[in-house]
């Protein structure tokens, strides 16, 4: 071998992805906003040369995708056919590495590895060790496999060119391993370190997770206490011999929580929603703004929702059972998803001093 061979990459971005249900070829699927065929192709685009295998018809949607470096070569009715074809398409190279579309997650650390093993022994392929205990089930029983001779392929799978072409001319019909066709024609194959992670796009629930976008939000409102008011916090109502002032009931920690709600959402907040200027809002019940909030947030799930309370009295601790289970009633959410933590501020501020309550809140949503 050269003392730098050249190294050409093989794309296989041919499918259907039926597998998948995903309305077409799984490719154009996202993944964190970006499609998976342009996210496995960038990690190619290094070599000396990048032969993507696209389906004729989707060409012009896939060329969009793929760096403006990668060939494109017509794929064929299953992956062998497909993979043929790029072959037939390089003429000549030292060394081929063939990638399934369909593994977005692939590092250059394994590639690296596979290439390196194929440059020195003629072949490098991606592997996991057996995670299960694993069985053979035949007729005449199950035999138990020993698992620390077991391993699970991957791709990059990269070869020795000549070898690899000799390989495909030799052993004919449909294999989805290229490492198969090449042990079939006996030449030797060497596994290098894959990765869990590497792993293949194949049915619905691989691609569960891949776009959740998470949002955070915070909200902060404090009320002056006032003689003459009810004090209600989190819908509780509290034997006290003062209140809080405000156009509604004043309940601090809801509209915390509402303005987090909000603001997580991408929303304007709630002096927009329920100005204190307008008469529906007078003594209004912060639970019934919540649960409208809620509603409004419909687009996210409620990870979860921390609440702080800032009041030098009463003592809130032995209500916060009650008040986190008002709160996740209005939210519909666990009662585990919400949590209220109560201090004073060691006679400190305004709140110290007696003069206001203040709360905090955090939400963590994602998008449905
Ligand atoms: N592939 C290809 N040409 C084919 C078939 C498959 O280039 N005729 C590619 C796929 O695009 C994929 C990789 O080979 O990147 C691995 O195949 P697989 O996961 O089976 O993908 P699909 O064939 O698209 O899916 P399915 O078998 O579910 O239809
Ligand atoms: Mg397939």
């Amino acid at each position: 071998m050269k003392s730098s061979p050249e190294i050409t990459a093989i794309v296989l971005c041919a499918g259907k992805g039926e597998r998948a249900g995903q309305n077409g070829n799984k490719l154009f699927s996202l993944v964190g906003g970006q499609a998976v065929a342009a996210m496995t192709a960038a990690k190619f685009a290094r070599f000396d040369r990048l032969i993507a295998v696209v389906a004729p018809a989707e060409t012009e949607e896939m060329r969009a995708l793929l760096p403006p470096c990668a060939e494109i070569v017509a794929g064929g009715k299953t992956r062998t056919e497909s993979v043929r074809n790029a072959l037939a398409a390089i003429g000549d190279t030292d060394i081929a590495v063939i990638h399934d579309g369909a593994r977005p997650f692939v590092t250059d650390k394994i590639l690296d590895e596979a290439i390196a093993s194929a440059i020195e022994f003629g072949s490098g392929v991606a592997a996991t060790k057996a995670v299960e205990s694993l069985k053979i089930a035949t007729d005449d029983g199950v035999k138990s496999l020993d698992r620390s001779k077991v391993y699970c392929v991957q791709t990059p799978q990269a070869f020795c060119f000549a070898d690899l072409k000799a390989a495909y001319e030799r052993v004919a019909g449909d294999l989805t391993d290229d490492s198969e066709v090449m042990e079939r024609a006996g030449y030797p194959v060497r596994l290098t370190a894959g990765s869990p992670d590497n792993r293949k796009l194949t049915y619905p629930a691989d691609f569960n997770g891949l776009n959740d976008a998470y949002r955070i939000g915070l909200g902060y409102d404090v009320h002056p206490t006032a003689k003459d008011r009810k004090l209600v916090l989190c819908g509780e109502t509290f034997d006290a011999d003062f209140g809080l002032a405000g156009h509604s009931d004043a309940d601090a920690p809801v509209h915390a929580i509402m303005d987090a709600l909000l603001s997580a959402a991408g929303m304007p907040d709630i002096g927009v929603l329920f100005p204190d200027t307008d008469p529906a809002y007078l003594g209004a019940d912060s639970m019934e703004l919540l649960r409208t909030v809620k509603s409004r947030c419909a687009a996210f799930e409620i990870i979860n929702l921390s609440v702080c309370i800032m009041a030098q009295r009463p003592k809130i601790a032995p209500r916060v059972s009650k008040m986190r289970d008002n709160l996740a009633a209005a939210l519909g959410v666990p009662r585990d998803n919400v949590n209220i933590s109560a201090t004073t501020t060691e006679g400190l501020g305004i709140v110290g001093e007696g003069r206001g309550i203040a709360s905090a809140a955090v939400v963590l949503m994602r998008t449905k």
